[in-house]
């Protein structure tokens, strides 16, 4: 079957808790399997030439977390970007992000703007973190900046306010993946997935990777897509 690659892909990572559970593991095994789970993932969007991806790292709702499980994911995060940071330059990768995020720890928010600030000429594939990130905040937060911005009634299209969303300038994500077997949005993209094709797999996010990829990619590439014509 010839797989039709999108241009952006938006993963929810779900089910890190649950595949720790299922080990006698703690939560924040879960999480830290979770990061190999990402870096494969990059890997796999890199090597079928998928130019944006999106994934939901730390939604508005996940503050309702434990303080423990909250600061070992800024910890993770923190962490992360230190470590992978020669790698995103060896290998093309830019960071983004959307999302809220000087509301993030101090620490993690000077490390995420360098990491953006290095690996801005970076062209092979982006890699948009969503962090803070909720998509009720992020419409709201976008009509702020347009209304700061002067911007009248009728000068406001939907091209006019994608330029105040988080995402401005990122084609919208074709194809909307979530891990864990849960069917919701929670929050996540909600302007840009109007028209995404959404998959939904039973496996837990860390057991994400290439393999798991590619049967999404196969599922989609099998849908029609028909924006409301026929
Ligand atoms: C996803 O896994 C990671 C984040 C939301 C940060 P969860 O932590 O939601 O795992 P489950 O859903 O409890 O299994
Ligand atoms: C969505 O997962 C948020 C992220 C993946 C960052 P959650 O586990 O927080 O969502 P709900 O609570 O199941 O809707
Ligand atoms: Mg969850």
């Amino acid at each position: 079957m010839d797989l039709n690659i999108p241009h952006h892909i938006a993963i929810i990572m779900d089910g890190n808790g649950r595949w720790a559970a299922e080990r006698g593991l703690d939560r924040v095994q879960g999480h830290t399997e979770g990061v190999s789970a990402v870096l494969r993932t990059v890997d796999a969007c890199l090597g079928y030439g998928v130019q944006y991806l999106t994934l939901y790292t730390f939604s508005t709702e996940n503050w309702k977390r434990s303080e423990e499980e909250v600061s070992s994911l800024m910890m993770l995060l923190s962490e992360a970007l230190t470590k992978y940071l020669p790698d995103f330059m060896e290998r093309g990768i830019r960071l983004k992000t959307i999302g809220d995020i000087d509301a993030l720890p101090d620490s993690v928010l000077a490390k995420l703007e360098h990491v953006r600030e290095e690996t801005k000429s970076n062209d092979k594939i982006v890699f948009n973190l969503a962090l803070n990130y909720g998509g009720r905040d992020e419409i709201i937060r976008a009509s702020r900046k347009l209304i700061d911005a002067g911007v009248s009634s009728t000068e406001l299209t939907e091209e006019v306010f994608e330029q105040y969303l988080d995402s401005a300038g990122m084609p919208d994500p074709e194809l909307l993946i979530r891990t864990s077997g849960e069917m919701r949005v929670s929050n996540f993209l909600l302007w840009q997935i109007s028209y995404s094709e959404f998959v939904c797999m039973q496996e837990f996010w860390p057991d994400f990777g290439k393999d798991l990829l590619t049967k999404a990619l196969q599922d989609y590439s099998g849908r029609q897509r028909r924006f409301g014509g026929r």
